[in-house]
Parts: structure tokens; sequence; C-alpha cells
């Protein structure tokens, strides 16, 4: 059985079209309708006990005193039969009739379905450049802070799929509206596909995203990516890199100070050697968990964290020469300063390249 979970605030006019929209287009489905109303102003919740007596699939929770999307999903899955389970909103911006198709996904095989604006097929109607940018710069954050979310291009969809042993036994603790992302990380699931849908435009009623609903973003994300253990990598990563600093200025006073070498010839080779050690120490330690075995793949994750790192030859040496050269400093701290200057970069450039597994 399907269970479809449709969390609902204020959302009157949409809701009557939606049912009957369900019903037309899931026919020969057996399926179980839960709106989870978050006691609107506006009855919804008194509209969806209306329904029941039209459409017998229904089941209407009014929750009291609480006012979040995410966890009305959650308690909606509480109280759901179904051993498959989807989640859609009510306000008609996602095609019900796309539900069969995701059905049919899960049916051969698959453990997730994402109704996906971004994959090929899949599009967004009347929205500015301005929100697009923010749409996209959100699922950036997503992708960068929560590896596992890369499996889908849209991790932020409201209108999604699981089987429902995807989350048996996981305690899901999201907050403001990225369900899916929550699951996406702590999730079990092997197999994701996607379902392009074409987001349509809210005709009636109005979004309840506002500026309260990004800050929840942020901090759900942040929350997320301390449980995922994604922080400790940055950490980690950090403090290779903190190594890296002594490597490099090490062999470099070393070549310049005891064999005479020119500071700058001898920049070159600390830098290259300092490279090498911190992507050692991140392949063994940092990355771990995101290694492919075979020494084919180790050659190329180390020419890769060697592509990504080699700005750093004419960024510390350019910082290096100017800093000596016209303000007279210590070269030594002129190459501390250059090194400086690439770590943001070369994290996240290896967060998704070498070690994106
Ligand atoms: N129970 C409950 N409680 N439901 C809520 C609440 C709440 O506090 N806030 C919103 N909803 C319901 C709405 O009634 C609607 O059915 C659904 O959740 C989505 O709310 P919208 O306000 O329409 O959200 P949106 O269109 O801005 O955002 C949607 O698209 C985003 C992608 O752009 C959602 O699907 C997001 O999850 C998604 O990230
Ligand atoms: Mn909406």
């Amino acid at each position: 059985m399907l269970s479809i979970i449709v969390p609902t605030y204020n959302e009157k006019e949409n809701l009557p079209i939606l049912v009957k929209k369900l019903d037309e287009s899931l026919k020969n489905i057996d399926f179980e309708l839960i709106i989870v109303d978050d006691d609107s102003p506006d009855g919804t919740w008194r509209l969806a006990d209306e329904l029941k007596k039209d459409y017998p699939f229904m089941h209407v929770i009014r929750r009291i005193g609480k006012r979040d999307l995410a966890t009305a999903v959650i308690e909606g899955f509480e109280k759901s039969k179904g051993s498959i389970l989807a989640v859609m909103d009510a306000d008609l911006q996602h095609p019900p009739e796309k539900i069969p198709h995701m059905l049919d996904k899960i049916k051969n095989g698959a453990d997730i379905v994402v109704g996906s604006r971004y994959v090929k097929g899949g599009m967004i109607e009347k929205w500015s450049i301005v929100r697009k940018f923010y749409s996209k710069f959100a699922t950036f954050l997503a992708h960068a802070f929560i590896p596992k979310s890369r499996a889908t291009n849209d991790p932020l969809s409201g209108f999604f799929m699981i089987k429902r042993d995807v989350i048996k036994n996981i305690p899901l603790n999201p907050i403001g509206y990225k369900i899916l992302l929550e699951i996406l990380a702590k999730g079990k699931y092997k197999n994701l596909e996607e379902e392009p849908i074409k987001f349509k435009e809210r005709e009636k009623g109005k979004s309840s995203l506002n500026a309260g609903v990004q800050v929840k973003y942020i901090m759900h994300l942040l929350r997320l990516a301390w449980e995922v253990k994604e922080i400790h990598r940055i950490i980690k990563f950090a403090f290779v890199g903190l190594i890296g600093v002594f490597v490099n200025l090490g062999v470099l006073w070393a070549l310049t100070d005891l064999a005479k070498i020119y500071y700058l010839i001898s920049a070159v080779f600390s830098i290259e050697v300092s490279i090498i050690s911190n992507f050692l120490l991140n392949d063994i330690w940092t990355f771990k968990d995101r290694r492919s075995y075979g020494a084919k793949k180790w050659i190329e994750r180390l020419i890769k964290f060697n592509l990504i790192s080699s700005p750093a030859f004419p960024m510390q040496i350019s910082v290096m020469g100017l800093l000596k050269e016209f303000f007279g400093m210590y070269y030594l701290l002129a190459a501390l300063i250059g090194i400086f200057v690439v770590f943001v970069w070369n994290f996240f450039a290896n967060s998704f390249w070498t070690w994106k597994n």
C-alpha cells in the first residue's frame, strides 16, 4: 500500500482540487492520503474532514500548537500504514499524475524516487533569475555539506517517494522544510532515481516560505552536517593542512637556509612536498570513507589532488615574492600568508572531485 502524506497550512482552496486529481490519477492503486494540518486559520482541517465522506482513502491529522512542515510530514509517516511513502505539497505545484510513474520506479527496485526539477525533462514555471539563483545556491550548499545528497540534483524537492524501510528505525529530527534532505543524509538506501517534474506556479493561496524558513534551512543543514560528521571532515582537513604548513615551511627553510637555494625555487619544491604529504594524510584519514580501492584509483586521486592544489604554486610564490621584495617581509612569514589563501578552495574542490565518491 502507498501512503501519500500532504502537509497543509491554509490550503482550503487547493485541497479539494488536489484530492480530486489524486482520485483520478490513482484509479487502480491501493493508497491512503494523510493530510497533516497545523490547525490552519482558514479551516483546512475542517474541509478535509468533510471531504473524507466522499473520499474514504483520506485521513486527517489536525495538530494544535505546532507549526512546521517537516515535523508534520514525520507525524504523517508515523500514522501511515503503507510500505511505500510519498510526500507532496497541497498547493498543486507538484503534479499528482507523476505518482504512478514514481511508484513503478519503486516497484522496479528504486528505494527513493525524487520528483526533480533539475533533471532532463524537469523544469520550473515562471521563476525569476534571482529565485532560481537562490534555489541553485541552496542546492549547492546541500551538496557541499551533505555528500550523500549528491545522489540527486534536487535534494530540496518537496515531492518524493520512498520505501518505508529507508527510514525504518532511523530517528528523523528535521526542522523547517527540507525533509528529503534529512532522509538522504540518514536513510538507508542504494538506488535513487529521479522523476522529472514541472514545478508549477502556485495559483491559489500563498507560500509559507519566508526569511525564517531560510534561517531554519541553514540551521538544519549545519546540524545535519554535524550529525553525518561532515563538519568533522572539514576540521580534519584543516588539521592536515596545518601539518602541511609545517612541512611546507620546513622544507622551504632547509632548502633556502641550509642548501642555499634561491628561496622562490625552494618554494616550488616545498609546495610539492607538502601537497604530497597532505594528499597522503587526507587519503588515509580525512576522506578514508570515500576512497575507491586499487592503485589506479589512488594515482587518479593523487593527480586530481595535485591539479586542485596547483593554484598554490602561482599563489604562494607571487604572494611570497611580493611581500618579501616590496615590503621586506621575512620569507617564511610571507610563505605562511601565501599558504592560507588556498584553503577553502582546496577543501571543496577536493570534496567535489578527488574524493567525490
Ligand atoms: N502542516 C504544515 N505546517 N504544513 C505546512 C506548513 C506548516 O507549518 N507550512 C507549509 N505547509 C504546507 C503547505 O500548505 C504546502 O502544502 C506545503 O507545505 C509547501 O508549502 P509552500 O509554502 O507552498 O512551500 P513552497 O512552495 O515555498 O516550497 C516548496 O517547494 C520547495 C522547493 O522550491 C516545498 O515543497 C519545499 O519543501 C521545497 O523545498
Ligand atoms: Mn508551494
